[in-house]
């Protein structure tokens, strides 16, 4: 399948993601060269600033090149298209994320009532976390990750592989391929969300399940401890704007509900969650338990989460940016402010006909 292999790189070898892994900070970046400039044109299958090749071959080694910038690690494949970085720390925050959906969903990986599946697709997979407790999980499975960044192990279980894919291009998989496709966090990351789920609806094959696993970037209050003024309002405002300029909004967690039904999905259910700020909530042990996990979540994660937005979208210089980030960083140690992001999970089958 030739048009399989020119946009999916398989995610290399087991001692080339070795390499990679082992090589990141002191990889040589595009950016390193006398002159500045990227030398695409010296790697075979580059012909301009692209940096898609024609052959796998010459995607999976460019993938291995990373990009620096600000002193954090990014991902080289479709440089500039993801706002996050994919160095040690940033794989350390997601991990952290996925131990809070544990959390919040009682340890649950879904809440779709998926049945023996066979094919499971996990759609910007990061660390491969997910996917490869699903792999546990379900040993009679398939299970595929996808991402720009090759950051995932190398010891994965059998039936759980990882590609390297842009996710807002085409889909290459057959049609009516899979039982299950899972989101989470693609927030700020999708251009289109309708060809996304058109594209997610005509590869689950019939009755198979979606899943997607979104929260907001505005933090929210129910009982007035955070006033009008309150820096988080600026903080939510400030990621709005930026993912609004970056042409991939981070508003998917409201939406999804409507924009799944839109695409043809049946039995939508919406599954609200909030996870506050810090441990404020002194009477609820499980919210507690979270919101201390999202503050360090938060503490350690907000350069990564804006850093290039605010420089590279917004123009900011970076010590503006450290600014801002030192400030949110102050108000996620106050626990007098009551305040959460509200989230939402959501699945839906595609029929059985149709
Ligand atoms: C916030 S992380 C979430 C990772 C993972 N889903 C999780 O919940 O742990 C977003 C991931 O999406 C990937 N990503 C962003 N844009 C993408 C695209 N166009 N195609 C494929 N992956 C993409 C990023 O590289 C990153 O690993």
């Amino acid at each position: 399948m030739a048009a399989y292999t020119s946009a999916h790189a398989p995610l290399a070898t087991a001692d080339a993601l070795g390499d990679t892994a082992s090589s990141a900070s002191t990889t040589t970046t595009p950016d390193d060269d006398d002159d500045g400039l990227h030398d695409f044109a010296s790697d075979s299958g580059f012909d301009s600033g692209s940096l898609l090749g024609d052959e796998t071959d010459t995607l999976a080694s460019s993938i291995l090149n990373h990009r620096m910038e600000n002193g954090r690690q990014y991902h080289a494949y479709r440089d500039g298209a993801y706002w996050g970085p994919n160095d040690e720390l940033a794989k350390e925050i997601l991990d952290f994320a996925h131990h809070m959906y544990l959390l919040t969903l009682d340890q649950k990986l879904h809440l779709a009532p998926v049945q023996n599946p066979q094919r499971i697709l996990d759609v910007g997979t990061g660390t491969g976390i997910w996917a490869i407790d699903m792999a546990d999980q379900y040993p009679a499975a398939e299970v595929t990750g996808t991402d720009l960044s090759p950051i995932q192990p190398e010891w994965v279980p059998p039936n759980c592989h990882f590609e390297i894919d842009d996710v807002s291009l085409n889909w290459t998989f057959p049609p009516a391929h899979f039982d299950f496709i899972h989101i989470r966090e693609l927030f700020g990351c999708i251009p289109d969300w309708d060809f996304f789920f058109a594209q997610a609806y005509a590869h689950l094959a019939p009755g198979g399940w979606i899943e997607i696993v979104e929260h907001s970037v505005q933090p929210r209050c129910d009982d007035g401890s955070m006033g009008p003024d309150h820096f988080y309002h600026t903080w939510g405002k400030v990621v709005i704007e930026m993912g609004d300029r970056f042409g991939k909004s981070f508003t998917i967690w409201e939406e999804s509900r409507e924009r799944m039904e839109r695409a043809g999905f049946v039995d939508v259910v919406e599954v609200p969650y909030k996870w506050p700020m810090n441990g404020w909530p002194k009477k609820n042990d499980k919210m507690r338990n979270i919101g201390r996990w999202n503050q360090l979540r938060l503490m350690d994660g907000v350069e990564g989460f804006m850093l290039r937005l605010l420089t590279q979208v917004g123009g900011w210089s970076v010590a503006r940016a450290q600014l801002h980030l030192a400030q949110m960083r102050r108000e996620l140690k106050s626990y007098r402010t009551h305040a959460y992001l509200p989230g939402t999970v959501v699945y839906g089958r595609k029929p059985l006909s149709g």
